[in-house]
């Protein structure tokens, strides 16, 4: 049977695991891995504990094979934040529900969303893009509205607290503005991306509180937005179901009507495990190794705000020296195309070494240029574990190094 990842275009029969592949392919580009089980466990995960609706961030990996697993497993919405997202799903999975969650839209999208394609929810933050809503959908009448608060990163990796949301002082307003204008009303925020800490949503929802009692609105909906984690070297969060326990209590909490819904936007907890990516190595410099993907490639996140990916030498017999930090430099000839880590590799890596750069799935793949003629070309379904898990299950025993967090108490 023949399976091929749309995006990239090549089709290969499933291999048991990435040493296979490095061994059959021998590839001189790197080699993305897809795991779709592992996308299909996070998807019924969230659609079985979440007490409310999980829709995907398509931002976080917009591969149509996932969009159909995903949609396959269960999850119906979709948080599209451009037209091109809109689309794409829309062409992908036409009974699927879109949400613009983009607070910041260009008119013309808006009016495509609403008239083309079916898009009934839209977030705000500005009485501008209110009154821009407004005037797209000819002023509708079956607007779903979600105002954006802004909300504190601060316990979670990469901070989305500074460029969207209303603040303060300036949510009475805006809720009462958009009440008027919506058939439903919705609250939504995001606390930061990969959050470590459930707290981080107790703090939210107490902010989303302060506002439905100062504008005294009825709310319809409240949307706790992505920010769910996934397992990475040194960013080990608690079990995600404390996130949804936390969660599911503040909504319980919140001064809204019975029939109010809760909704999440999770991105990078829903396919963060669904691929990886086998890099050669190209030539070693003491700790440097030089490696063929890279800040352009799928590893902007390991270059450009110092993530630290999970790594392991594809190497059959295994090779038995001792650890040691590496740093990698990617294929392009810029400076900035280096990535920090520290990656541990062992010590007698050296050119013409494979290595599988773990849980690219999400922000990882989607990020991928073609700068400087580089990049990974083919994309082979692979049967065995991802390299970490937040979603423990008995089932996946087919790599005995996974990191199982999913587990712990
Ligand atoms: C509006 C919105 N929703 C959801 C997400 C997904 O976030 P995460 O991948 O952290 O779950 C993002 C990420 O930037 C976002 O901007």
């Amino acid at each position: 049977m023949a399976k091929h990842d749309s995006a990239l275009g090549l089709a290969t029969a499933p291999f048991a695991n990435a040493v296979r592949v490095a061994d059959h392919l021998r590839p001189v580009q790197p080699v993305t891995l897809l795991r779709p089980h592992a996308a299909r466990r996070a998807a019924r995960f969230f659609v079985e504990n979440f007490p409310g609706t999980s829709m995907y961030a398509v931002k976080a990996n917009p591969s149509p094979d996932l969009l159909q697993i995903l949609w396959h497993s269960g999850i119906t919405h979709y948080d599209v934040a451009s037209i091109g997202e809109v689309r794409l799903v829309a062409r992908t999975l036409p009974d699927a529900t879109l949400c613009f969650m983009h607070p910041v839209k260009a008119e013309e999208a808006i009016a495509e969303a609403y008239f083309t394609h079916g898009v009934r929810t839209f977030s705000l933050d500005t009485i501008e893009e209110l009154e821009k809503i407004v005037r797209a959908t000819n002023a509708a009448d079956d607007l779903t509205l979600c105002v954006r608060l802004r909300v504190s990163s601060d316990l979670s990796k990469l901070s989305l607290a500074a460029k969207f949301g209303a603040a303060p002082g300036e949510t009475k307003e805006l809720l009462f503005a958009a009440r008027q204008a919506a058939d439903a009303l919705g609250i939504c925020f995001h606390v930061g991306s990969q959050a470590m800490s459930p707290d981080a949503y107790a703090q939210a929802m107490e902010r989303v509180r302060a506002a439905i009692v100062e504008a005294a609105v009825t709310v319809d909906v409240i949307d706790v937005g992505g920010g769910f984690p996934s397992a990475y070297p040194g960013m080990e969060p608690p079990p995600l179901e404390r996130y949804f326990d936390v969660i599911h209590r503040a909504f319980e909490d919140l001064p809204i009507s019975y029939s109010a819904e809760l909704w999440a936007e999770p991105g990078r907890a829903l396919c963060a495990e669904y691929s990886s990516l086998i890099v050669r190595v190209e030539q070693r410099r003491g700790d440097e190794l030089y490696i063929n993907d890279g800040a352009y490639g799928a590893l902007f996140d390991a270059a450009h705000v110092g993530w630290r990916f999970p790594v392991e030498l594809l190497r059959e017999p295994e090779s038995r020296a001792r650890d040691l930090e590496f740093s990698f430099y990617g294929p392009t000839c810029d400076d900035l195309d280096h990535m920090a880590g520290p990656f541990l590799l062992p010590a007698d890596t050296q050119a013409g070494d494979y290595i599988e750069v773990g849980m690219l799935g999400a922000y990882g793949c989607a990020m991928r240029t073609a700068f400087n003629g580089f990049g990974a070309e083919q994309a082979v379904i692979v049967e065995d574990a991802p390299m970490a898990t937040l979603y423990d299950e008995a089932a996946d025993e087919t790599r005995d190094n996974v990191v199982r967090l999913g587990a712990r108490g």
